[in-house]
């Protein structure tokens, strides 16, 4: 039976000139490259100008993603930003996006999910055109998390850099098939409950401040590995595919240690893994679309591959999903 799909046409990705090293950090706080890496994985992250801002950041990796997918941007009718790092409250950094772009038709929102937002906001914009309420949609993962980490606090100001990535989706009709290409599911998940184990400790409506991150790593990291794998396992039965039948295994990169942990679970092999961490620390919402821009640079994802994504952030959120390239 004929469906529409969201097929992914281009991708893109921004990062930020200046890079701060391990060894800068311990300049500012008591902690060495020793621990960073043995504990995240981590060893370097790039940090937004002053006159940069996570609009500037998102709209820069969309524009990548629009000239490779070869598409005007005056033909997306979608646009859905996910960031926890907005430019201001309000607008959304969507719509900042969207006229940063001339783009003056359709709808723009922010998602705002925290890590899991790039997952969210694929999710979101999937469904809109698979309801035809989309026809072209751009997918933004943008953030500044340097805005708002305590600068004070080493366990956690070692862990976040700054980024953006982003895909255009386009609606083409596919057989309605396990091998059609595009996003074949999408599962999001979320349970509040666990809200007090990494939050920001302001907003507008509480403090009236932007506030700074909080997080209890150690328990995070509990949840982390059997949540993601959990959700994981959904999506797998939901395609109908086994993990084995995976090409491309692309994480949110929040530490080493959780993402080797799931693919060891999953029995993903190591040569499967997209690992951009190292380079670019935990960069939210934006990691998962700038480790796929990684793959498409290093051609290691082509017409065809079955890509895996998954994320786990704050909330707790998590989720995953499943496209065919
Ligand atoms: N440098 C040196 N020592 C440090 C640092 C640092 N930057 N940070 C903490 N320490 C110290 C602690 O004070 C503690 O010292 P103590 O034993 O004297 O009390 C010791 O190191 C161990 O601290 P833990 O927090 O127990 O260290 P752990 O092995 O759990 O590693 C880490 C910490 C890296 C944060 C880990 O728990 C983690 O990655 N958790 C997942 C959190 C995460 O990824 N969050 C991202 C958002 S959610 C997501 O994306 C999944």
């Amino acid at each position: 039976m004929a469906v529409i799909r969201s097929v992914i046409r281009g991708v893109g990705a921004y990062l930020p000139k200046r890079i701060m090293t391990n060894a800068d950090l311990a300049k500012i706080v008591d902690t060495s490259d020793e621990w960073i890496v043995e504990r995240s994985g981590i060893r370097e992250r790039h940090i937004a100008a002053d006159d940069e801002l996570t609009s500037t950041l998102g709209i820069a990796a969309s524009h990548q993603a629009l000239v490779r997918a070869g598409i005007d941007p005056v033909d997306i009718d979608l646009v859905v930003c996910a960031t926890a790092t907005p430019d201001r409250t309000f607008p959304s950094t969507a719509v900042r996006i969207q006229s940063g772009l001339g783009i003056t038709k359709g709808a723009a929102f922010d998602v705002q999910a925290v890590c899991s937002g790039f997952v969210y906001a694929l999710a979101v914009a999937d469904n809109f055109i698979k309801t035809g309420q989309s026809s072209r949609a751009l997918v933004v993962g943008a953030e500044t998390f340097s805005r708002i980490l305590d600068w004070t606090d080493r366990a956690t100001c070692v862990l976040f850099g700054d980024g953006a990535g982003a895909v255009v989706l386009e609606a083409q009709p596919q057989h309605g098939a396990r091998d059609d290409r595009g996003v074949l599911t999408t599962l999001i998940r979320s349970d509040g409950r666990f809200e007090d184990l990494l939050y920001v400790d302001g907003g507008p409506g509480s403090t009236k401040t932007v506030g700074h991150l909080r997080m209890n790593g150690r328990e995070v990291f509990r949840h982390a590995v059997q949540k993601i794998s959990g959700v994981i396992e959904e999506a797998l039965v939901a395609s109908g595919y086994t993990a084995d039948e995976i090409d491309l295994f692309i994480p949110h990169q929040a530490n080493i240690r959780i993402l080797d942990g799931i693919a060891k679970k999953l029995g993903i092999e190591q040569d499967k893994i997209v690992k951009t961490l190292e380079k670019h620390g935990n960069t939210s919402a934006a990691s998962i679309p700038l480790a796929l821009n990684q793959a498409f640079e290093e051609h290691r994802v082509r017409e065809g591959s079955l890509v895996l994504m998954e994320a786990m952030g704050g909330g707790f959120t998590w989720g995953a999903a499943l496209a065919r390239w």
